[in-house]
């Protein structure tokens, strides 16, 4: 990173962190050269990023503000509950019926899982593919599909180590995406009737999976800023035989939570007391916008009880369907299991990505990444203000391509959805992401996608939508 991109990172986090309040004046040049001991012109520099970011804007012969969201902020969701509900899962048919409605390429895509293809270095892979294929030994096609490619996680556990996390390449197995590998840890650790604790709101996927296998939920409620109460789960291991949790400790699906370093130590404190296994879903990790790495509950296990289940869908490589689970001691149940369903992932996809991670410029990718997806979420934030009922509240996440919002008591968003389907846009209904079919009134928006005229004017669509609730 340059000089300036770390400051401005600095200063960007006091705004995220809320230390730099919407409308207070930013450190003046001269002071923040003197202060970070960097000259005017790095200040300058920073300040521009920060400009681009939608992050502070320009007063002239005033100096620097931190931007407002519009003329009336909307103010941010509460945790979303105070106890725990355990529930029989049956929402599979909601979501496919939901997921169907909305997979139409000429929609605006607010309910979308994925960012813009656009931004993705598609290119720059396919020359990597061809590079891999032509250099893959005809033993290695065979070979690596067991756990994997030697290669690609010899590089993932390289990352997690430069970014604090030691992955024993021993406990890395290859899967087909998370979502493999997210089925296969699960697998691993109940039999149907088991009590699995999971957010609320939850990734419908998760919901899905637990269906499928016959397990319950126990729905633990969620800080949109700070991720799962710990209290609450405490209490709930404490009362509830629970096999095991599924949580995201960063950038949760779809608040967008992050867990600070200590809440992620105490997780872990409080799961190994309890002897109760942790599948942690990281597929966001890599698109915090600090470009400061995120660490994850795994780095704090001692006792092979996480479960780190990581992806290239997000951040590098939708459709080449290769992730990642640092299983722990279920590493062989996981691995086992993988062979008897799908054996491995397709050996050239996997060869591909490593070859890019060696040679194609992942860092910068992401930094590009990264700072599309924030200016994106100003946009959308800035637009929200402008056009939904000033009771609504959003979630501001600190990555990721998603924003929660809690719309007023009376607006129905499955209802919304179905008005909005009908005008080409689509949305995420808030009770796919619950057992329990809660948050009627909330809904998922992706901002992943280049904001247009068009994104602008879809938004002013739905917020006149909710004003006839
Ligand atoms: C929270 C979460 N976990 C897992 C997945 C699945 O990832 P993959 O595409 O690698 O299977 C997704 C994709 O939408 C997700 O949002």
């Amino acid at each position: 990173m340059k000089r300036y991109e770390r400051l401005a990172d600095e200063i960007a986090n006091l705004i995220r962190t809320g230390v730099l309040k919407a409308g207070e004046k930013v450190p003046s040049v001269r002071h923040a050269s003197r202060t970070y001991a960097v000259s005017p012109s790095t200040v300058f520099q920073a300040y521009y990023l920060l400009e681009d970011k939608g992050l502070i804007i320009a007063r002239a012969r005033s100096g620097y503000y931190v931007r407002e969201h519009a003329k009336r902020p909307l103010h941010e969701p509460e945790i979303t509950g105070h106890k725990a509900e355990t529930t029989e899962v049956d929402v599979s048919e909601l979501v496919f019926s939901i997921l169907n409605s909305i997979k139409d390429p000429a929609t605006t895509p607010f309910g979308s899982a994925f960012p813009s293809p656009q931004l993705f270095p598609l290119p720059r892979l396919a020359r990597s593919m061809t590079h891999a294929l032509r250099h893959l030994s005809t033993q290695a096609a065979i070979a690596d599909m067991t756990a994997g490619s030697n290669e690609l996680r010899r590089q993932i556990a390289l990352r997690y180590r430069v970014n604090g996390t030691r992955l024993p390449l021993e406990e890395l197995v290859i899967t087909n995406g998370a979502m493999e590998a997210l089925n296969l840890c699960l697998q691993s650790t109940t039999s149907p009737g088991d009590l699995v604790a999971i957010e609320a709101p939850a990734f419908y996927a998760t919901l899905q999976v637990l269906e499928r296998l016959k397990l319950k939920a126990v729905e633990i409620p969620v800080h949109p800023r700070e991720g799962v109460d710990l209290d609450v789960l405490e209490h709930s291991l404490s009362h509830l035989p629970i096999k095991v949790c599924w949580l995201m400790s960063s950038l949760q699906n779809p608040l967008g939570a992050s867990m600070s370093f200590e809440k992620k130590q105490a997780l872990y404190t409080l799961l190994k007391q309890h002897q109760v296994p942790l599948i942690e879903d990281d597929v966001y990790a890599e698109l915090n916008f600090s470009n400061q790495p995120l660490r994850a509950v795994k780095s704090f296990d001692d006792d092979g009880l996480v479960m780190h289940c990581g992806s290239f869908s997000k951040c590098l490589a939708p459709g080449y369907r290769v992730g990642w689970v640092a299983g722990g001691r279920f590493t062989e149940a996981i691995d086992r299991l993988k062979l008897m369903t799908t054996i491995s992932p397709s050996v050239p996809a996997v060869a591909a990505i490593a070859d890019y991670l060696q040679h194609g410029g992942y860092d910068r990718h992401l930094r590009k990444l990264r700072h599309a997806l924030e200016t994106q979420q100003s946009a959308m934030l800035d637009s929200a203000a402008r056009h939904f009922p000033s009771e609504t509240r959003v979630t501001r996440p600190t990555g990721g391509y998603f924003l929660w919002f809690e719309f007023p008591e009376r607006v129905d968003t499955l209802q919304l959805l179905r008005m909005a389907i009908a005008q080409g846009i689509s949305l995420a209904p808030g009770p796919i992401f619950s057992a329990s079919q809660r948050f009627g009134n909330c809904a998922r928006l992706n901002y992943g996608h280049p904001w247009t005229p068009e994104s602008e004017k879809a938004m002013g669509t739905l917020g006149r939508m909710i004003d006839t609730f």
